[in-house]
């Protein structure tokens, strides 16, 4: 900022005034560079290169929030799995937080688009082979990087898994173990189906058991993404039940 630029804004708004163009001038800058707080680290980073996912940086800090802030006695939930890169990120906060809450997690591996089947465009692998690989990829993943704190991975689309949840089902999950499903949701990161009613029941259901002071998570839910889900979360907001922690930029809502 320039000398003649600063006596003049005190000139016409004195000393607040600077404060508040020094601000907006501090705002510009850091929108350009990044529009999202990422703390992301080493360890993410060697993650994230090997553990194939859709990771958007803003929701590691998202993620470390929720844990570190989760209501007492109440669990984590993932809807959406895939290769198992949340799910390993989720775990690696636990463990930072020393949290140790059980983790359940739910995916069929049945994926949109797929349903046609048959061969992947021109390629020689069919869609059942691909899902084959993501769900020995999700495992290896899994067991490489959460060895130390195994969620529950339980095969299921989130309506049957919620279902399940609320009739506190005993289950075999994923890696073998016999849990039973049930109790008071701390933090829900949703990332299944992102069409409107998909989403919109994942929140709906989680809602039921997410405990007071508990947290979603909506992912590709920033304000420049076209996904669907926006509207859920613009509806939960217009409601008087949740309020917003932080927009990073996917929407992270916690239940008041
Ligand atoms: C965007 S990917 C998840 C990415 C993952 N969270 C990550 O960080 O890499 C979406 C996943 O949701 C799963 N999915 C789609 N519809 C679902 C549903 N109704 N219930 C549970 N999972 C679903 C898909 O099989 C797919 O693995």
């Amino acid at each position: 900022m320039k000398i003649s630029n600063v006596r003049k804004i005190i000139k016409e708004g004195g000393l607040k005034g600077l404060k508040i163009a020094i601000l907006e001038k501090l705002l510009i800058k850091l929108k350009k560079k990044k529009e999202f707080i990422d703390i992301s680290d080493t360890y993410i980073n060697w993650l994230a290169f090997a553990n194939a996912g859709m990771l958007n940086r803003g929701n590691l800090f998202c993620i470390d929030f929720s844990i570190k802030n989760l209501p007492k006695d109440s669990v984590i939930v993932e809807v959406g799995s895939f290769c198992g890169l949340s799910t390993n990120i989720i775990t690696y906060y636990k463990r930072k937080h020393s949290v140790k809450t059980p983790f359940f997690t739910c995916d069929r591996w049945e994926f949109e688009g797929a349903e046609k089947g048959g061969r992947i465009s021109d390629s020689s692998i069919t869609y059942e082979e691909y899902r084959d690989f993501v769900m020995k990829t999700f495992e290896r993943n899994v067991k490489t990087f959460s060895e130390d704190d195994m969620p529950h991975t339980i095969e299921m689309f989130s309506d049957e898994f919620f279902e399940a949840w609320g009739k506190s089902k005993e289950c075999v999950d994923f890696f073998g173990k016999r849990v039973r499903l049930g109790g008071e949701i701390g933090f829900c990161f949703i990332d299944g189906n992102h069409t409107y009613d998909y989403a919109r029941r994942d929140f709906e259901n989680t809602d039921r058991f997410l405990a007071k002071g508990g947290y979603i998570l909506f992912d590709d839910s920033s304000d420049d993404s076209d996904w669907e889900v926006c509207k859920v979360v613009e509806e939960v907001l217009r409601g008087a039940k949740y309020e917003l922690v932080v927009k990073n930029p996917n929407y992270l809502l916690k239940k008041k």
